[in-house]
């Protein structure tokens, strides 16, 4: 039966149980908004009143039977779906989800080396074995960016006994692979495909933009709609089809590490978000991309500045790209992305989705306006403007992008006994954490890989560029394996 879209099951009971006035003798503590404080003063109550817990008619989240049931077959159907479960924990959590219902420890799963920390957090807590492919490494860019057919059917040749491919549609930077190959290739071979759709959540809504992961015939995918289609911050799904997906084992998993409190806001954010894409998606994307391909010629006319789109992607092995983001390089005025991010947010009030050394990135989505993306040109040009006269040489790519060898899965060195060594004693020892940059989140060194020079030069070429470097240990150190007690540990500790 066709789907009324216009419904919005879950936020219709929430607005009605907030105009109710039913006295709230349960939690959340702020009453419904009668606990006065300085964001209600900005915000108003009327969130406060929104954000509601459990009560009887708003169903469970742990399992749904009502109202967030009948919004996640909205959702299903909205992403050509078969089941969607609604996530209050980002996509982060969709990943791990996905991961950990798929493989137990020491089953293999195929991924590409620059996955989302989630991938490598799911690979400790299942105890996963990583077949890494390395992507395709842009040098001109400065960037680790997506995973060709080619490289994964290798991988799946090679390891006739993995579980899964883990596939990212698309990369931060918009680029996709060839999905359905890879999916048609893999199910051949009774593996999954997973996909990590953070960036991509708005691609079933236009047939101008790359296909999403259903349409593809991938297992599962995890949305990040609060990154493109406008749904609060931390609210995702994750969605799945065909009989490969083990849905008692994936609802426990999600339960496992979903919050027995849901937020009521990022729940029915994610309801109304479903409509609006559903009914403004084909409308207003196809506006949107035209809007973007105009900036990118008028950044083209700005000295020193070239906007990197779908042609140049194509060019560098990558099947299609979503012409929603922008992508600037900023190099060859003699200035990094990182100098370009802080000199748009300090002198023109525009924050920017990410920087790298050579590149910025602005993600624009239907909420995106002409004078926004009006106002980039204008600070691009003043920035070019103001560098230009300083006649700096354009930078070179410095980054080397050697991924390091695996000595042991990641689950065995996050249990393995540890140290803690200054980084430029680390050379050659066992990493027991990841370090990443962040955003975009990608880890340079993660639990159980070896630690060579090349790793510490290119972590500190971004601690020198202003990046922010995610790890357990500060202060230039670095924990890794104790490799003496290891030795013992392990006679004693045989780890799943
Ligand atoms: C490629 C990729 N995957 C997964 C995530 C995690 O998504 P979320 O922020 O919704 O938890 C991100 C977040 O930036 C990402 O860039």
């Amino acid at each position: 039966m066709e789907k009324d879209h216009k419904l919005t099951p879950f936020y219709t009971k929430l607005l009605e149980y907030a105009n109710s006035n039913t006295v709230s003798h349960d939690v959340p503590g702020h009453k419904l908004g009668q606990v006065h404080n300085d964001m209600m003063d900005y915000a108003g109550n009327k969130m406060y009143k929104l954000d509601a817990n459990a009560p009887r008619g708003l169903d469970n989240l742990n399992r749904p039977t009502g109202v967030i049931m009948e919004a996640a077959d909205l959702m299903a159907d909205a992403f050509g779906a078969e089941k969607a479960y609604f996530l209050t924990g980002g996509t982060t959590m969709g990943i791990l989800a996905m991961i950990m219902s798929t493989c137990r420890a020491k089953e293999k799963i195929i991924l590409p080396r620059n996955v989302h920390k989630s991938a490598i957090n799911a690979l400790i807590l299942s105890g996963a074995i990583p077949i890494f492919v390395k992507p395709y490494i842009d040098q001109e860019l400065g960037i680790a960016n997506h995973i060709t057919f080619e490289d994964v059917k290798k991988a799946i040749l090679d390891n006739p006994d993995a579980k899964a491919v883990f596939v990212i549609n698309p990369t931060y930077f918009g680029v996709t692979s060839n999905l359905k190959k890879i999916v048609d290739f893999a199910h051949a071979r009774d593996m999954m495909v997973i996909v990590d759709e953070a960036h991509g959540s708005h691609f079933p809504f236009s047939a101008q933009l790359p296909i999403g992961a259903m349409e593809a015939g991938a297992d599962m995918s995890s949305c990040s709609l609060h990154k493109t289609v406008g749904s609060l911050t931390q609210s995702s799904i994750l969605i799945t089809q065909g009989a490969l997906v083990d849905h008692i084992r994936l609802r426990s998993t999600i339960n496992m590490i979903q919050s027995t409190s849901p937020s009521s806001l990022l729940l029915s954010s994610l309801d109304v978000a479903r409509k609006t894409i559903y009914f403004e998606g084909p409308i207003q994307i196809p506006k949107l991309i035209e809007m973007a391909r105009k900036t990118r010629a008028e950044i083209d006319l700005i000295p020193g500045l070239r906007s990197i789109g779908k042609a140049d992607f194509l060019k560098k092995k990558a099947f299609n790209y979503d012409e929603t983001k922008i992508i600037v390089k900023v190099s060859d005025l003699g200035i990094t992305g990182f100098d370009v991010y802080k000199e748009l947010f300090d002198e023109h009030h525009i924050q920017l989705e990410l920087a790298e050394t050579h590149l910025i990135l602005a993600v624009l989505s239907i909420g995106t306006k002409q004078k926004d993306l009006d106002a980039l040109v204008v600070a691009l040009r003043a920035v070019s403007e103001k560098i230009m006269p300083m006649g700096l040489e354009p930078i070179q790519p410095k980054i080397k992008y050697i991924f390091p060898e695996a000595y042991t899965r990641p689950r065995e060195a996050y249990h393995a006994p540890k140290k803690y060594v200054p980084l430029n004693q680390a050379v050659d020892e066992i990493a027991a954490e990841s370090v990443m940059i962040y955003p975009p989140g990608i880890p340079i060194v993660i639990p159980g890989e070896l630690i060579s020079q090349d790793i510490l030069d290119d972590l500190d070429f971004y601690q020198r560029s202003g990046s922010v470097i995610l790890s357990d240990t500060e202060g230039g150190y670095i924990k890794i394996i104790d490799k003496e007690y290891w030795e013992k540990w392990s006679e004693l500790y045989e780890d799943e």
